[in-house]
Formats: structure tokens, C-alpha cells, sequence
């Protein structure tokens, strides 16, 4: 059989004989208690997979690997920004889990309680990652480069009994402090104030004291040494949540599964990314994204493979970094997003060519668009080396549309994620919500059930989840938010978000996040961020703003600090203008696809009719100034 011909029995197998085939699947995780029912579709669109099992992801990451795997490298840490390594065995994860569990359950963490990480990219936060899913409890990780707004709105919404932070990240060589941001979080917060835990890296000469911090060095003492038993929950038992950016500013918390991610993430490293146990995984991203979470944290672990936690950036001391770590740790599977590669373009292949690359089987590519100059440019720079994209999303944790290194790859074509994932019956809308074929753009949608390892619903939004997700179509489909079209060959292609989510550095940002932020300048009355196109990051943000009547005018710089601020660095707009109005449609909403259009030099084409057509050279004129 060809890998084709392969992928094609498994893939129908996995949609017409759904039970049988993911049944199977499940044997690559320890039951504590076997699952009564594979599937459990009662009530749509919300899915129970492996039903009645019992289990613990942290037994499967960790406990599972001690007897076979002891000594092998279970976490590789490289930080270029502190310079410093350490290796962390199996046997060493297990006994820091284990203590970490310990205190978690002396501070009064239990079976079901939130705990919010925010930490930079050191061992810690995954030691405190598997120390939750030990003892039950709900992870919420939020990527350090997030500031108090984003913050505040997570912890109101996960209400954490307890965060854990520490004194600082390191990027570029530049010290951000973590406590000032926690604490104008917090100071911020309508729920019941989290206990906070910190860990002192000494990064931080001036620390800023939070009421009531735990120290983490101090705290651990007495639980050195300590075993926790780990906490057999149920299949669907939350494992944890991670909030991501949609229409509105109030970010979702897509709440994950126990029994049905760790299926996941297992069959996704054997058929998608062909990592095998005792294998290495490096994944370029953060913990705080979905891809960190999967394929820096889960699934490399679950595996038995060895993950790579590289703190720094891919340009550091030199553009060579990647690679020799490539070469240094034998890495078999390289993921990252085009960004990074298109940052590394501009550097040249020399940097690739001086390494021994000969341990790499595929390098993966997702999170935005993979242009296809950076596809080619790439493939040629590693000679040989297969490039995947692979396209997904935060709330389905794993490939929608991929090709499978694991059944030896089907061929690849410059522009496209390939084929569907298994269990992903993908289907194509036109704007009528009418079923559409080949070479035809629409909205991709998945038709339910989602397979294991997709977000089972909205934390604590049940209905948010069916009406964001499933409501806008007739029939009970799945929303993507994405146009794509597919080849004669049913090859899928991209095309772009259809709803206000941008896209910068494959960093997933709503343009009601950067609206609302700089709402809370005091001089500004409203405002309307879009997405532009930009050759390196994808997208950049462009902003404008009407300001109160007899204030003074604030300084772009001081407008694009106020979003570094309340978001973080990634979502400062690139471009920002102080404007005398915005166009509006009659009933008022701002026409940001006129807007998008004017900022990226097109015609903004038909319009619903417009409050007032002057708004529109309001915007033109604006953008022509642009510093
Ligand atoms: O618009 C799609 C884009 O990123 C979105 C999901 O972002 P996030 O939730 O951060 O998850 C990233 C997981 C890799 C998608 O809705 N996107 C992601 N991968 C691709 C992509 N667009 C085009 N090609 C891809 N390979």
C-alpha cells in the first residue's frame, strides 16, 4: 500500500467505524479502569469520549516511563537568555512532580480546583503543569508575554485558588518582571484573590512585593522527598483550560479532557509527527500556546520521547542556535510556526548548512498561513529534510489537516496542510451555508462528533460553546473560523480567518482585545484595530482612535504602550492614528473590513450603507501619514 492508499483506509475508517477505531487508539494510554463505552454522543454537540474510564495524565506522562525509562532525558532545558542547561530525567520529573503535587495539596489545591500558571519558559512550569493533572487539579497556563488586562480577565474567569509565577522572564536578553503585571492584575480582579506562589530566579533585582507571596525555594523544604498518589479521575474529568481569542474581547477558556487528549496527542506523535518513545522532540514555541501544550509538554511526555525547552529566541546568540541544538541533541522532529522560519530567511541557509542535521526526519510547520516562497525556500535550505504544515487551532489541540510522517509521507504541495486528520469529517460552506466541492472557496467546518482531544466546551459556558461554535450554520456543524478550498486532489488550502481574529507572529490576538485596551486611555472614546498583512509576522496590528471632546491628545507612542501594557508586547500596534471618526454602518458597527481594506491599499469594494462616506478618506488620509 502507498502512504496515500494508507491514509485513506485509516482516515474512512476513522470517520465510518468511529467507535472501533479510536477504541483502538486508546491502548496507546494506561487504563486504571477500562472505559464501559467508546463514545458517548447522547447529547450534541457535546462529546464524552472513553466513557467510565478511569485514568491520570500524569501517571501516563511520568510514573509510566520511571521503570523502562528512568534515566533517559525526559526534559532538555536551553536557555540562551540566562545561558544555562539542564537536563531532567524521567526519574528526576517524577520526584520534582511528586513535591510539587505535595505542596500543591498543603497549600489546599484539590481534585478540580483551577490553578493559573504564568511563568517563563523554565522547568518549572511544567513540573507544575503534571503536578496539577496529578492530583486532578485544572491547569490554566498563561503565556508570560500576556500583561494585567489579559491577566485579570483569565483569573475572573477560571477563579484560581492559587497562581504561580515568577520574578521574571528573559527575552532578548532583557529582564520583563512578572510581579508588577500579577499585581495590577490582581488589584484588578472581581473574584476571590488566588494565593500566590513565586518562583525567585534572581532575575529581578527589584522585586515587587505581593501581599501575602509564597516563596517557592522556601515553601518546597518540607516536601522534598515526598510521594503523591496520583488521582484516577474520569475520561472527561478537565484536565485543563487555555484561553484564547475570539470575537469579543472576553477571551474562552477552552476546556480540554483527561482520556481524550491523552488518545490524542499519543495517536497524533505516532501517525502525524513519527515520534516514537526514547525519540526527540523540540517544539519552538511557548508553553502558553496550544502548541506548547501539546508538543513541548503532552505529547512528547506521554510518549516517553525526550522535549526540548528552549528559553530564548530563534536568532540568539546567532540564527545558528536551532540548528546546532538539532545537531547537540539529535533531534528527530522539529516544530515550529512560519514566522520563525521566515525570520531565519532573511539570515540565509549557511546558518542550516553548517549543522549535522542528519537525526532530523521532518521539520513541522503551523499556527498561520505557511506562504508558499517560505515552504519552498525552506525545503531547499534543509536538503531533503520534509517540511509538514499543519493547520489547527487552540480548541481542537491537535492537527485538523496534516500529512502523516508517521505513514511515511503522501506527497507534499507548497501552500497546503494536505488532508484531513483522522476523525475530522471537514466539510466546505459557501456564504449560504450551502454545501460546496472542489476548487471553491468556503468556510471550513467540521461535522460532529469532534474527535478525542478537541475542547469538550467553554469552561463554565456551556452555552457559549454551542453558540460560538456550532450556531452558524443549519445544520450542527463545527466553526473553524477559516476559508479554505480544496484541489482536485483533496488537498486543502488555507485562506484566511472569516471573523476579527489576527494573526500576528502566529500568535492568536481578537482586534476586541486591542479595541478594549485602549478604551481604558482616559481620552479615548472609541476605537478599531485590524489585522494587516506583513511579509515577516503574517499580520500586524493597525489602530485608530477618536478621543474624547477637550482632552489632550495623547502620542501614538503613549496609545501603543497603553495595549503593551493592559496585553503584552506582541499585541502593540505597529501602526497607530488619532482620527475625527470612524466609518459606520447606519446602525452604528464599525466597518472594519473598509477599514482592513483601506489600510492594506485596496478598494474596500461594496459597503452596507455608511453613516457617513467622509469616514472613509478619514481612514485614507490616516493611513497615508503613517510613522
Ligand atoms: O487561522 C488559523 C491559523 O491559526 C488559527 C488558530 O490559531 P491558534 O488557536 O493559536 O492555534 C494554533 C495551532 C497551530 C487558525 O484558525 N492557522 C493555524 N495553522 C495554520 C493556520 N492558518 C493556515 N495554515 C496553517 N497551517
Amino acid at each position: 500500500m502507498t502512504p496515500a492508499e494508507n491514509y485513506e483506509k485509516m482516515y474512512r475508517r476513522s470517520i465510518d467505524d468511529r467507535e472501533a477505531f479510536w477504541g483502538e487508539q486508546a491502548e496507546l494510554i494506561y487504563w486504571h479502569k477500562p472505559f464501559e463505552r467508546v463514545l458517548n454522543y447522547d447529547k450534541p454537540p457535546f462529546v464524552r469520549w472513553f466513557e467510565g474510564g478511569l485514568t491520570n495524565i500524569c501517571y501516563n506522562a511520568v510514573d509510566r516511563h520511571v521503570a523502562e525509562r528512568g534515566d533517559q532525558i525526559a526534559i532538555a532545558w536551553v536557555s540562551t537568555e540566562v545561558n544555562e542547561r539542564r537536563n531532567i530525567t524521567y526519574r528526576d520529573l517524577y520526584t520534582q512532580v511528586n513535591e510539587m503535587a505535595s505542596l500543591l495539596k498543603e497549600l489546599g489545591i484539590e481534585s478540580g480546583d483551577r490553578v493559573l500558571i504564568y511563568l517563563p519558559m523554565i522547568p518549572e512550569a511544567i513540573v507544575a503543569m503534571m503536578a496539577c493533572v496529578r492530583i486532578g487539579a485544572v491547569h490554566s497556563v498563561v503565556f508570560g508575554g500576556f500583561a494585567s488586562l489579559a491577566l485579570a480577565s483569565r483569573i475572573d474567569d477560571a477563579s484560581p485558588k492559587l497562581v504561580i509565577t515568577a520574578d521574571a522572564g528573559m527575552r532578548g536578553g532583557k529582564v520583563t518582571p512578572y510581579k508588577p503585571l500579577l499585581l495590577e492584575g490582581l488589584n484588578a480582579v472581581t473574584v476571590e484573590r488566588p494565593k500566590v506562589l513565586v518562583i525567585n530566579r534572581g532575575l529581578d533585582s527589584n522585586p515587587c512585593p505581593i501581599a501575602g507571596e509564597i516563596d517557592f525555594a522556601t515553601a518546597m523544604g518540607p516536601h522534598r522527598g515526598k510521594i503523591v498518589d496520583p488521582e484516577w479521575v474520569e475520561s472527561s474529568h478537565p484536565s485543563y483550560i487555555l484561553y484564547t481569542s475570539g470575537t469579543t474581547g472576553r477571551p474562552k477558556g477552552v476546556q480540554r479532557d483527561t482520556g481524550g487528549h491523552m488518545v490524542a496527542m499519543r495517536q497524533s506523535m505516532k501517525y502525524i509527527y513519527n515520534v516514537g518513545p526514547g525519540e526527540v522532540m523540540f517544539a519552538g514555541s511557548d508553553i502558553g500556546w496550544v502548541v506548547g501544550h501539546s508538543y513541548i509538554v503532552y505529547a512528547p511526555l506521554l510518549t516517553g520521547a525526550t522535549t526540548i525547552l528552549y528559553e530564548g529566541l530563534p536568532i540568539r546568540p546567532d540564527p545558528g542556535i536551532w540548528w546546532s541544538l538539532v545537531a547537540e541533541y539529535r533531534i528527530n522532529c522539529l516544530f515550529t510556526s512560519p514566522t520563525a522560519i521566515r525570520l531565519l530567511k532573511k539570515t540565509g541557509a549557511d546558518w542550516i548548512h553548517a549543522h549535522d542535521l542528519s537525526s532530523l526526519r521532518t521539520l513541522f510547520l503551523a499556527g498561520e498561513p505557511l506562504d508558499k516562497e517560505t515552504h519552498r525556500w525552506v525545503t531547499e535550505a534543509l536538503q531533503g529534510v520534509p517540511v509538514v504544515d499543519n493547520y489547527w487551532q487552540t480548541e481542537t489541540g491537535w492537527p485538523i489537516l496534516t500529512n502523516f510522517a508517521g505513514l511515511g509521507l503522501m506527497e507534499n504541495k507548497f501552500g497546503s496542510p494536505s488532508k484531513p486528520a483522522f476523525g475530522y469529517e471537514t466539510v466546505l460552506l459557501d456564504e449560504h451555508g450551502v454545501e460546496i466541492g472542489v476548487n471553491t472557496k468556503g468556510s471550513l467546518m467540521v461535522r460532529p462528533p469532534l474527535p478525542p482531544g478537541c475542547m469538550t466546551t467553554v469552561w463554565g459556558d456551556d452555552d457559549r460553546f454551542v453558540k460560538t461554535y456550532f450556531s452558524t450554520a443549519k445544520e450542527l456543524l463545527y466553526a473553524t473560523f477559516d476559508y479554505a478550498i480544496y484541489d482536485d486532489d483533496g488537498y486543502y488550502f488555507i485562506m484566511g480567518r472569516n471573523d476579527d481574529v489576527i494573526n500576528v507572529a502566529g500568535h492568536r490576538l481578537g482586534t476586541r482585545e486591542v479595541e478594549e485596551a485602549l478604551c481604558t486611555h482616559p481620552a479615548v472614546a472609541e476605537a478599531a484595530a485590524v489585522g494587516i498583512h506583513d511579509e515577516l509576522k503574517g499580520q500586524e496590528i493597525e489602530a485608530f482612535v477618536v478621543l474624547m471632546a477637550n482632552v489632550a491628545v495623547p502620542s501614538e507612542d503613549e496609545l501603543k504602550a497603553v495595549v503593551a501594557r493592559q496585553i503584552g508586547a506582541i499585541a502593540r500596534p505597529k501602526f497607530m492614528h488619532v482620527v475625527q471618526g470612524l466609518p459606520k454602518t447606519r446602525s452604528g458597527k464599525v466597518i472594519r473590513r473598509a477599514i482592513l481594506a483601506i489600510a492594506e491599499g485596496r478598494d474596500p469594494g461594496e459597503l452596507p450603507t455608511i453613516e457617513d462616506g467622509k469616514m472613509l478618506e478619514v481612514i485614507r488620509d490616516a493611513v497615508e501619514h503613517r510613522h
